[in-house]
This record gives structure tokens, C-alpha cells and sequence, in this order.
């Protein structure tokens, strides 16, 4: 489902480097199986996927299927883990054009049943910007909105923020409020149960051995996903499936060889990762994956600082700066063998424009010959490259990779010898910005 290739990677290093290191990253592999290493507690998204809860999953999918057909809208609130995971596969698994017209009355009224398209799928809570909520709170004026509220301590300021404003205006317009609003948060503490509890809210929980990062099976991104309409069995069981192949100690385990030249890469000088995807549809994977890899491995003045690019569109931004700046890069392309890019470019009379040597080409072709370039110009630049491979678009494939990121991150953090589970550094700038606010 998944292949890894390496020898762009391999070519910056001493030739048996990765054998060498190999006792290794088994050891670093078997203390993430055998919960003995720092952070274990926080192993639980594993455990979700060696024993599925099919009843959770298909209590989501029927939670969702009543909010795709009530809702013009869902706001999803959350940031973080809370919100990345979701967004990324709603992008990859959705089509790029997907609007539809509001039809539902805001009154709590009679609702149109039996769509097929998906509610509009809106994010808030991520970020501070006023006008984002003003403008927000204008569109969704006159439709049907249904909210999922996602934070785990329910105490982060820009979420409970939104939180605040949102309910404040769902109330003043709704008469059946409280069953439009979904709580996806810890078991037990934080005031989101406060709420929850004495509003009737439906909830969800966040397992409380699952650190946000690693969240995106749980309810935090399930409900949001199945909403869209992707088929999250089908996402969930693509993990379990990565889970099972990825635990096994063998040489071909391409999550162990992803976590070991990446180590050695940044034991070299190396500092930075470069996640570049040739489909845009992806680059939301790579904001996920961003957020795992920084919060996971950068810590102790360790890590490579992950960055995320979209080609070939930052070719024409930052691309100049991969192939001729500091050479600390090192680059991991997420291609998809199968993108759907299979439109022709037609031949056109008299080629006025100069195209006609592509004519015949689909625009699958034209990219993949975009990568294969990037990917020598990159290598012959200085920039040691990998690339990750996935069959497909789908949810399957997507499931998988998420597990296969998760594991070698895991594994990665035990090879650098940190925590890959805390992020003990986030609550720096909170305090100073609590402080200036006057937090009691
Ligand atoms: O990975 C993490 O733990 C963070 O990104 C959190 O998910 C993020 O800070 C949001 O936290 P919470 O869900 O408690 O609001």
C-alpha cells in the first residue's frame, strides 16, 4: 500500500550506514511494543487499533449521517491535534469542488432528509482573528449549522473562545440547540463536561492516553470525517492494517528505515525536513504531519524542524532556496501512485501557445516528469532526498499512513532519546500571553 524509496537518501551517507545503525532502531522499536520508553502512557493510538471498537465507529458514522442530512454546515472548533488530522483527510478524501446550496431552515424547523452532497465542512478555533468570526458568523447566517467542539483540556484559548461565540450565536437562533452541538473532549475533567453535562450535549470522548497529535482515529477526527462523507472504517481499518506491518522488526519495515535516515541525516548537520507533496489534495497531510514530527522530535535542542511544501507550486516561491540555499535540508516527497490526473492535453491546430509537444500526455505524466526532475535537481543540488509512495487517494491508504508517520515518530523520538509524547515547550509563550491577559 505504501513503498519507501531511499537510495537519494542513502547516497549522502557512508554505504552500510543504516545497517550499522539497525540494532538500534530495533531497540527503539521494541521499547515504543513493549511500552517501556519515555511517554508510554501515551500509547493509547496503538492500542485503539489492536483492539477497533466497531461499536464507536458505527456510532459515529450514524451521528454523522444525521448531521449530513440536517446540516448546511459543520463547524468543527478545535486546534492542534484537535483540528489538523481532520482537515488533512477531509482534503485528501474529498473532492476540491464540493459546495452546496443551503436548504435547511434556521429555525429548527423541517429539514430536507435525503442529500447526498456534504454539509459545507468549516473549521474555527485554530487562530485569533476577529474578523475571521465576524466574517464566519455572517455566512453562516440563515443555515442549518450543527458544531463539534473538540479540545481535550477544554481549557485552550482559541477554541473556547470561538466555543463561546458560536453557542452564544446557535442559541439565539435555534430552539433545538443542544442536540446540534457535539463535544468531543476528556472523559472526566476540563469545563467542556461542565457544559456538556448541564446542556445535554451529545459526547464524544478523547481517549486520555492519546496525546492530541496522535488523535485523528479517535472521535477528534473521525466525527468531522465521517460528515464529509469518507468511509472511516475503511480510514480506521487501512491503520490497523499499517499497524500490523509495521510492527514487525524486519529489515523491509520502511517505517524503521523512514525514522533511521532521518536520524542519520540529522546526526550529520542536517536540521531541516522538507515534506513536499506533488498533489495538492495531500498538502493537508503535510500540515498534520508538520505538527507531529515539530511537537514529537523538537525538543532538547533536537530534531529536524519539518516543513511543509506543495510542488510544483513552491518550486516558484521557495524553490530557490532548496537548490541553492544552506545545505541542511533533507526532503521527503509524498507522491500518490494513483493521483486521478488522467486528463489529456489535447493537440491543438497551428500550436500557437507551443504545447503540442505534450499533446497526448495526461497531466499524471506531466507531474510525475515534474517530481522525477525536482527529485535530480534536488539530489545533484545537495539535498538528500526520500520518497513515500501511496497507492492510492483513499481512505484505506490514507489510514495507513497515518499509522506509518505515527510509528516512525515514535520510533524516531527513541532514537534521538526524547519524549516523543509531551510538549512541555507549547506552554512557554501560553503563559507569557495568560499573563499579559490577566488570566486569574
Ligand atoms: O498535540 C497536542 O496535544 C496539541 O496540539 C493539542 O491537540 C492542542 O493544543 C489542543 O489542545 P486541546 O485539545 O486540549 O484544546
Amino acid at each position: 500500500m505504501i513503498r519507501l524509496q531511499t537510495a537519494s537518501a542513502a547516497a549522502f551517507l557512508e554505504k552500510d550506514a543504516l545497517a550499522a545503525l539497525r540494532p538500534r532502531i530495533v531497540a527503539a522499536h521494541r521499547t515504543l511494543l513493549e511500552k517501556r520508553g519515555a511517554g508510554s502512557e501515551f500509547l493509547g493510538w496503538r492500542d485503539l487499533l489492536l483492539q477497533p471498537n466497531d461499536a464507536l465507529l458505527e456510532d459515529i458514522a450514524t451521528k454523522a449521517d444525521e448531521i449530513r442530512r440536517k446540516a448546511d454546515v459543520l463547524v468543527t472548533i478545535g486546534i492542534g491535534g484537535s483540528y489538523l488530522g481532520s482537515m488533512a483527510t477531509i482534503q485528501a478524501l474529498t473532492p476540491y469542488f464540493n459546495a452546496r446550496p443551503a436548504m435547511a431552515s434556521t429555525t429548527g424547523g423541517a429539514l430536507a432528509d435525503d442529500r447526498e452532497e456534504s454539509p459545507e465542512l468549516l473549521f474555527a478555533g485554530h487562530h485569533m482573528s476577529g474578523a475571521y468570526i465576524r466574517q464566519l458568523l455572517a455566512h453562516l447566517e440563515g443555515k442549518s449549522v450543527y458544531l463539534n467542539v473538540i479540545s481535550k483540556s477544554g481549557t485552550t484559548l482559541e477554541p473556547a473562545l470561538a466555543f463561546r461565540f458560536l453557542r452564544a450565536w446557535m442559541e439565539e437562533r435555534y430552539t433545538d440547540v443542544n442536540e446540534r452541538i457535539i463535544v468531543t473532549t476528556d472523559p472526566d475533567s476540563g469545563v467542556l463536561n461542565q457544559l456538556q453535562k448541564e446542556r445535554g450535549y451529545k459526547k464524544y470522548v478523547i481517549p486520555p492516553d492519546v496525546g492530541g497529535r496522535f488523535s485523528v482515529l479517535t472521535p477528534v477526527g473521525l466525527l468531522p470525517i465521517a460528515v464529509a462523507g469518507v468511509d472511516i472504517r475503511s480510514l480506521f481499518y487501512g491503520a490497523v492494517s499499517a499497524c500490523k506491518t509495521y510492527s514487525e522488526a524486519t529489515e523491509d519495515n520502511i517505517a524503521l528505515q523512514y525514522a533511521g535516515y532521518r536520524y542519520l541525516l540529522a546526526q550529520r548537520g542536517y536540521a531541516t525536513e522538507v515534506l513536499a507533496t506533488f498533489e495538492p489534495r495531500l498538502s493537508g497531510i503535510g500540515g498534520w504531519w508538520q505538527q507531529l514530527f515539530g511537537e514529537s522530535e523538537g525538543k532538547e535542542h533536537k530534531g529536524l524542524f519539518p516543513v511543509s511544501l506543495q510542488y510544483s507550486t513552491d518550486l516558484h516561491s521557495v524553490g530557490q532556496y532548496v537548490q541553492e540555499g544552506q545545505r541542511k535540508l533533507i526532503e521527503t516527497f509524498l507522491m500518490a501512485e494513483d493521483d486521478e490526473g488522467d486528463v489529456v492535453v489535447p493537440a491543438l491546430e497551428g500550436n500557437l501557445d507551443k504545447l503540442n509537444y505534450l499533446a497526448g500526455k495526461t497531466y499524471s505524466e506531466i507531474n510525475r516528469k515534474a517530481y522525477e526532475g525536482t527529485a535530480k535537481a534536488h539530489t545533484d543540488g545537495g539535498v538528500p532526498n526520500m520518497t513515500l509512495w501511496l497507492k492510492d487517494i483513499s481512505p484505506n491508504t490514507i489510514g495507513a499512513a497515518y499509522y506509518f508517520f505515527e510509528h516512525a515518530v515514535a520510533v524516531s523520538g527513541y532514537l534521538l532519546g526524547v519524549n516523543p509524547f509531551d510538549q512541555p515547550g507549547v506552554e512557554a509563550y501560553k503563559k507569557e500571553m495568560f499573563s499579559l491577559l490577566g488570566k486569574p
